[in-house]
């Protein structure tokens, strides 16, 4: 069985149900705080636990009969973070550590853990290989890299074998729009469709490298399968290996919904990386992962999920 922290979140929750899918029993712990029980409610191989991964005993609960762990929970919003740094260290470090600690006790096979490309900063390089400096600039990024590097040290001293990934921007159906700190590519969609003028943050030639959401759940995949061997111990970047300037996924998401509206611009966010797309080679090599969803595709994927959801989709006004 598969324990999924954060198996109720946008990411956590695609990777329980390709599992379902694959016939693994799942079982998802999540508090709930950003996740939505009805993603994973209703599969018979789905087992939904109610907890916090800052409580070691719901952790250690949570492990039995547990023999893989995929660790995605945490408090994942740059600006709440920002809002709050000392809930961010609780969930994103010592959670961690308690999940760490307690897969160490239960003997787990393999342990993938959901780092971030932002552990980089401004690393000055395109692509950026998981070799560049590592220069967080937000409170989510230092967060996000202590417990990666908590990861590899217990890997290292007899815990768990394990693998970081850095996912870049994930995208795709099940990312809410309908709050000021949803991904970019979520709100766009639930503007365009909403007829609603989006606000980019500076002047919207900052680059990213947006990966579909399934491609991210292979690399999870991917990363349980490799963490007892070779590729035990190592981080590696999950992302396309190509960027697209936030102005131009603007375009693409209003051409695809057919919405002639043209955004307003404001202020830049602090801490907001101004270039990333991934160096993909050492995944490619090592785990075996290429991104297969190309962008376009991804986005009207997102545009058709987001019209069937208005849940999803409600229009987000202050961005
Ligand atoms: N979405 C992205 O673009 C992206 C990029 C890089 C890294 N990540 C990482 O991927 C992981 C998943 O992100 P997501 O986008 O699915 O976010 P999400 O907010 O949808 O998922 C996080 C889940 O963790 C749960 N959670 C939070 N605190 C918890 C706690 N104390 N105990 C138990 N559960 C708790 C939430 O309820 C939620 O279900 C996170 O670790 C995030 O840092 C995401």
């Amino acid at each position: 069985m598969i324990l999924i922290t954060g198996g109720a979140g946008f990411i956590g929750s695609a990777l329980a149900l390709e599992r379902a899918a694959a016939g693994e029993r799942v079982r998802v712990l999540d508090d709930f705080s950003t996740g939505r029980r009805d993603r994973v409610a209703g599969n018979p191989l789905i087992e939904v636990r109610e907890g916090d991964i800052r409580d070691p005993a719901a952790v250690r609960e949570a492990l039995a009969g547990v023999t893989r762990v995929a660790h995605l929970a945490a408090l994942a919003s740059v600006p709440r973070a920002e809002l709050d740094p000392e809930a961010a260290a609780r969930v994103n470090v010592e959670g961690t550590l308690a999940v760490l600690e307690g897969a160490r006790r239960a003997g787990v096979s393999a342990l993938v853990y959901a780092s971030s490309c932002s552990v980089y900063g401004d690393a000055g390089k395109r692509p950026i290989p998981e070799t560049a400096p590592l220069q967080p600039r937000s409170v989510y990024a230092v967060t996000k890299l202590a417990g990666e590097r908590h990861v590899l040290l217990h890997h290292r001293t007899g815990g768990p074998p394990a693998v970081a990934l850095r996912f870049f921007n994930v995208f795709g159906p099940g990312q809410p729009a309908a709050s000021p700190y949803s991904g970019v590519l979520a709100r766009f969609s639930a503007q365009a469709l909403a007829g609603e003028r989006p606000e980019i943050h500076g002047d919207g030639g900052q680059t990213r490298d947006f990966v579909f959401v399934t491609d991210v759940v292979d690399a999870l995949v991917l990363g349980l399968e490799g963490a007892g061997g070779e590729p035990g111990g190592h981080v590696f970047n999950v992302g396309t290996g190509r960027s697209a300037s936030v102005r131009e996924i603007w375009r693409l998401v209003a051409d695809a919904a057919g919405a002639a509206l043209t955004p307003t611009f404001g202020p830049v966010r602090a801490g907001d990386m101004r270039h990333a797309a991934a160096d993909v080679r050492r995944a490619a090599r090592l785990l075996g992962f290429r991104a297969r969803v190309p962008l376009r595709e991804g986005i009207s994927r997102l545009l058709r999920s987001t019209a069937g959801n208005p849940a999803d989709a409600s229009p987000v006004g202050d961005v």
